[in-house]
């Protein structure tokens, strides 16, 4: 059995009203025990509505939710022991963060689990150490913590409860490069613990760390799988080619489905494509930011 079940889950916001948006539309998916998986979608695809019908924030107009094989609404004054078992990140953490100090903050969620106060201190001591926030920094306000920083208590936070399933919500957006790998590491030795949920509209924060990855747009769900498989699909639809400058503005907009690289000092086109997209073109090898191409490229929408 899965541990989390998603059948026919839809969502709308502003419900009968001008302003009626379906956020999430007719969305099944499965998660197993210990997987790594990425939701990757455009803004607006519908991804952080999604993840918050997963514990229990919000309520899905239509469709359930099972974990460990129940529904997650069956009883719903029940529903805060869903909030503890699936832990989530919110897109902008530091928002998250509201107590006089890093440590009362970290607390906060094991607090309302009702540990002892002992258990309660470990629990902080060793999420802090996990998401390498020095002790000297638990004392302090959270306002007084630089970005990245939130972003760690904030993590720490959440994984002081033991979640069984991680769910991030773009937790790299605003990020610089390096404490962007620094984050990937720590959530790559994250995945070793707990199940992971990773929603980003940037590929590369996954490619390497996630094995399954679930595709949105416009609130449905158009594709899921296997990385190296979905990657494998894309044989012989990756093309690269060094375009004249003269017809580089109607290849662009012939292919919407490309992507300009800089190589050895030139403009290197590259188009995902069904078919050879010209003459000079040869085939390459395929990556996952290919795939997102493949099903997103021509609508930035
Ligand atoms: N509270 C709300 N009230 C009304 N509409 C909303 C609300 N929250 C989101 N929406 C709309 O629902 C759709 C999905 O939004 P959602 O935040 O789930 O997308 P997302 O994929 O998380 O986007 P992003 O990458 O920008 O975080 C969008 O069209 C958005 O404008
Ligand atoms: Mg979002």
């Amino acid at each position: 059995m899965s541990l989390l079940e998603i059948k026919n889950l839809s969502y709308i916001y502003g419900s009968g009203t001008a302003f009626e948006k379906k956020a999430v539309n007719n969305v099944s998916l499965s998660i197993n025990k210990g997987e790594f998986v990425g939701i990757i979608g455009h803004t607006g695809s519908g991804k952080s509505t999604l993840i918050q019908m997963m514990n229990g924030l919000i309520k899905p107009g239509e469709g359930e939710i099972l974990l460990d094989g129940n529904n997650i609404w069956s009883d719903p004054k029940k529903i805060r022991n869903v909030r503890f078992r699936v832990g989530i990140v919110f897109q902008y953490p530091e928002y998250q963060l509201f107590e006089e100090t890093v440590e009362k903050d970290i607390a906060y969620g094991p607090k309302n689990m009702g540990l002892s106060n002992e258990e309660i201190k470990k629990r902080v001591k060793d999420a802090a150490y996990f998401v390498g926030l020095k002790p000297e920094l638990l004392k302090k306000s959270p306002f007084e913590l630089s970005g990245g920083e939130k972003r760690r208590a904030a993590i720490a936070g959440v994984i002081a409860m033991d979640p069984e399933i991680l769910i991030l919500d773009e937790p790299t957006a605003g990020l610089d490069p390096k404490e962007r790998v620094r984050f990937r590491n720590m959530v790559r030795k994250l995945s070793e613990k707990m199940t992971v949920i990773f929603c980003t509209h940037i590929v590369s924060d996954i490619e390497t760390i996630a094995k399954e990855v679930i595709l949105i747009h416009h609130g449905k769900l158009v594709q899921k799988g296997n990385i190296p498989t979905l990657i494998k699909e894309m044989d012989g639809k990756v093309w690269e080619l060094i375009p004249d400058a003269d017809e580089l503005e109607s290849l662009l907009e012939q292919y919407p489905r490309s992507s300009l690289v800089s190589r050895n000092m030139q403009t290197v086109l590259r188009v995902v494509n069904d078919e050879k997209p010209h003459n000079d073109a040869h085939a390459c090898e395929p990556v996952l930011e290919d795939v997102y191409l493949y099903h997103f490229g021509d609508d930035n929408a």
